[in-house]
């Protein structure tokens, strides 16, 4: 039997792990969703989240990958039996289903960035209508699709040490470097204060029982940290039986968080600045920031090229390690279940998506619907994940974490939360979410 393929160390995987995490859904979708009206309280509820149920949720779906050594598709099964086999298909079609989308996106995001860096920013806001106008639709959308799915797929191809460790291993850390010089940077802007006040601290306790802040707060803990689709049971599946489970999942949450809340510290600030950019916030969900900040940043000139071209090239390379860990989801299970290579499985997959991303790419009211619908299936997964690690397979779980001497009190706390407190919780959020949605 050929042995499956192990990251060349502990660090290979958080950075690859935080890699998935940080991605668009925090250079973007976390302050686009805290400006929803939520502020405050959105932040404190995602906050909330995160510690009482998804990293609980996150430890799970790393013990189901690295228990069973198999893919999102076949783990399930392999933990609790053939009964559990519909959750790997959640798993895979989910996975598809988010890239098919997001590629849109990177696709906004790298034709952002070249726009930046060639040709200015738009300093009026006819100039920026035209600006994203340019780069949300027609043909220049397909290409940046295609060409975002190419470099996912170049990567995922060359393999796990090959290809997403060695990417993540670099573009981390600068990724961490440049968001908190730009947060430096943003500080020094008229505007700063302000932008903090409208970020972190806007308080309306009403917004405890809006809905939609319920809502944006549950995808959003979910979305950004890649949980509930079986990445991480793909990630960890590669994994060695020593690394600490419970503190990689703290150190992942943490980094992806704190990227999350420096990214509003950039563009917060930047909105607040410069009058151009708030005129430029229009109604669209996803257009906003594509473009109020390359609006905004224009009255500087030089600096304000300098700085756009930097935040979408970060945008886009944080995009990049997300981008490959989706693919990796039906990659690996397709290589598990039915014996492909890695290229026949990543040029198959590649293609399903691009061809299910078309509407997304031809409408952004197409792509706002499958992102919330998405967000609904990222939570059902978690709810299951729950389930199935809590009171189906707990013996797997306790037996994966005493083996890499986690402590009898932290695995005994974890258990507790994932037995009593993640399943009613996410059947909450997903309650709302749905009642919300309707
Ligand atoms: N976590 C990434 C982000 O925040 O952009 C993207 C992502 C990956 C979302 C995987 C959802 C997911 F299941």
């Amino acid at each position: 039997m050929e042995m499956r393929e192990q990251w060349r160390s502990r660090w290979g995987f958080v950075l690859a792990a935080a890699g998935s995490a940080v991605g668009l859904g925090n250079l973007w979708g976390f302050a686009y969703k805290a400006s929803q009206g939520g502020g405050a309280v959105f932040l404190l509820l995602y906050v909330l989240i995160v510690l009482l149920v998804c990293l609980p949720v996150l430890v799970s779906e790393m013990v189901l990958g690295r228990s069973t050594g198999k893919s999102p598709l076949l783990a399930p099964i392999a933990a609790a039996g053939s009964a559990w086999q519909p959750m790997g298909w959640v798993f895979v079609f989910a996975s598809c289903g988010i890239l098919a989308f997001y590629a849109v996106l990177m696709g906004w995001t790298a034709d952002t960035f070249f726009h930046s860096l060639f040709f200015g920013l738009p300093g009026t806001l006819d100039e920026a209508n035209e600006f994203v106008g340019s780069v949300s639709t027609g043909s220049s959308v397909f290409l940046g699709q295609l060409f975002s799915l190419f470099l996912t797929a170049s990567v995922v191809v060359a393999g796990i040490r090959g290809g997403i460790e060695r990417l993540a291993r670099w573009s981390m850390p600068l990724l961490f470097a440049l968001v908190i010089i730009l947060a430096i940077w943003a500080a020094t802007l008229p505007g700063a204060i302000a932008g903090y006040q409208e970020f972190l601290f806007k308080v309306d306790f009403s917004q405890f029982s809006n809905l939609k802040t319920i809502r944006l707060a549950f995808g959003q803990a979910f979305f950004s940290l890649s949980l509930g689709i079986g990445i991480m049971v793909a990630y960890a599946s590669y994994l060695d039986k020593r690394s600490p489970l419970p503190k990689e999942a703290v150190l992942i949450s943490s980094l992806d968080t704190s990227v999350g809340i420096l990214a509003g510290m950039v563009t917060f600030p930047i909105l607040m600045s410069f009058p151009v950019a708030k005129d430029a916030l229009g109604e669209s969900f996803v257009k906003t920031l594509f473009v109020a900040l390359p609006t905004g940043l224009s009255s500087l000139g030089l600096l304000g090229q300098l700085v756009a071209v930097l935040f979408f090239g970060l945008a886009f390379i944080a995009a990049l390690t997300s981008s490959i860990s989706l693919l990796e989801v039906p990659v690996s299970s397709l290589i598990d279940r039915f014996g492909w290579t890695r290229d026949k499985a990543v040029i198959f997959s590649s293609v399903f998506i691009f061809l299910i991303g078309i509407p997304a790419a031809l409408s952004d009211k197409v792509l706002g619907n499958m992102a919330s619908f998405l967000d609904l299936l990222l939570l059902l997964g978690g709810f299951l994940i729950a389930i199935l690690i809590g009171w189906f397979a707990s013996r797997v779980f306790d037996e994966d974490l005493a083996g890499c001497n986690s402590s009898f009190r932290g695995r005994r706390y974890l258990k507790f939360m994932l037995r009593w407190v993640s399943p009613p919780v996410i059947a909450f959020g997903l309650i709302v979410s749905l009642i919300d949605l309707l």
